[in-house]
């Protein structure tokens, strides 16, 4: 099912347009910010993740929850034989349909857990900051999904939050987990790299450690949102942040909590491979 296209001179409506900032999940309220790149590791760690994943002009990509396209884009660049998008969001939906070929790409408004496309359709698949927002069970839903829809040989990537190092204690686990669900507003439970390899084990995939990479969660320090947005989008980002207390308040929750616990949260990427 693909959406519909909203005329071009309609200006493109906000996930979360309608929230109340104090309430709102954390992501979109960094997007009415301005904020367009919602993953733990940024566009650098996002970019290694593509460059492993070495999507050829023969590939048939998915993305599971592209957000606001920021990758999309990335990967349509690369102009594969076909792109689908998996977003459960319909606006962010809306948005990925206006950077997609109709005649070639799709976009599915749905949830990545559901069986939306035939079995071994594809090459690539891959993800950012979506499977963190899961419970356990709906992770495993959504790998198996994944690797259900993969050729034999094709490649899984994930970005996604984790937790440092693998023999954290559970008790520490939880205060986090709890910490930060408590200022983004969405239950989020990052796991350890082992543990997101065995998710990914468990469900059909072969990790390769060459893949795995992590990288410092630094989503909300001004280096990183340079990097990431541009001088320009920044300067944008940090005006409107100062004209909204409600957000600003959020936000500078959220970063202190990251900050709380750097020593433990990292940005993780790694490739499954279907066995
Ligand atoms: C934190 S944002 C990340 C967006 C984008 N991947 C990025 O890294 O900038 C989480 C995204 O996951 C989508 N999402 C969450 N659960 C989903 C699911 N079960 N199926 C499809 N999309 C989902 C949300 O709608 C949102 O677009």
């Amino acid at each position: 099912m693909s959406v519909a296209i909203q005329p071009a001179s309609k200006p493109m409506t906000l996930p979360g347009e309608k929230l109340d900032a104090s309430k709102m999940p954390g992501h979109w309220l960094l997007a009415r910010m301005g904020k367009r790149v919602l993953r733990p590791g940024g566009i650098e760690m996002t970019r290694k993740m593509l460059d492993s994943l070495m999507i050829s002009h023969s590939d048939t990509v998915v993305e599971l929850a592209p957000g606001l396209g920021a990758t999309a884009r990335l990967t349509l660049q690369r102009r594969p034989h076909r792109y689908i998008a998996v977003e459960r969001d319909a606006a962010a939906a809306a948005r990925i349909d206006r950077l997609i070929d109709p005649e070639r790409d799709e976009v599915i408004h749905g949830n990545a857990s559901s069986e939306l496309l035939h079995s071994e359709e594809c090459d690539v698949v891959y993800g950012e900051a979506m499977l963190t927002m899961q419970p356990p069970t709906q992770k495993h839903k959504i790998v198996r999904e994944a690797c259900r829809i993969l050729r034999s040989g094709g490649r899984y990537a994930i970005h996604e939050l984790g937790l440092l190092p693998d023999d954290v204690p559970e008790r520490l686990k939880d205060e986090i987990h709890d910490a930060i669900s408590e200022v983004i507003h969405v239950r989020a439970r990052p796991l350890t790299v082992s543990e997101w390899a065995g998710v990914m084990n468990d469900e059909g995939l072969e990790v390769d450690a060459e893949t795995v990479h992590t990288s410092r969660m630094h989503l909300l320090e001004p280096r990183r949102v340079i990097a990431d947005e541009g001088m320009l989008r920044a300067a944008r980002i940090a005006w409107n942040v100062a004209r909204a207390p409600a957000a600003r308040k959020r936000i500078f929750a959220m970063r202190r909590v990251f900050k709380r616990y750097e020593q433990h949260l990292c940005a993780v990427t790694m490739i499954g491979v279907k066995r």
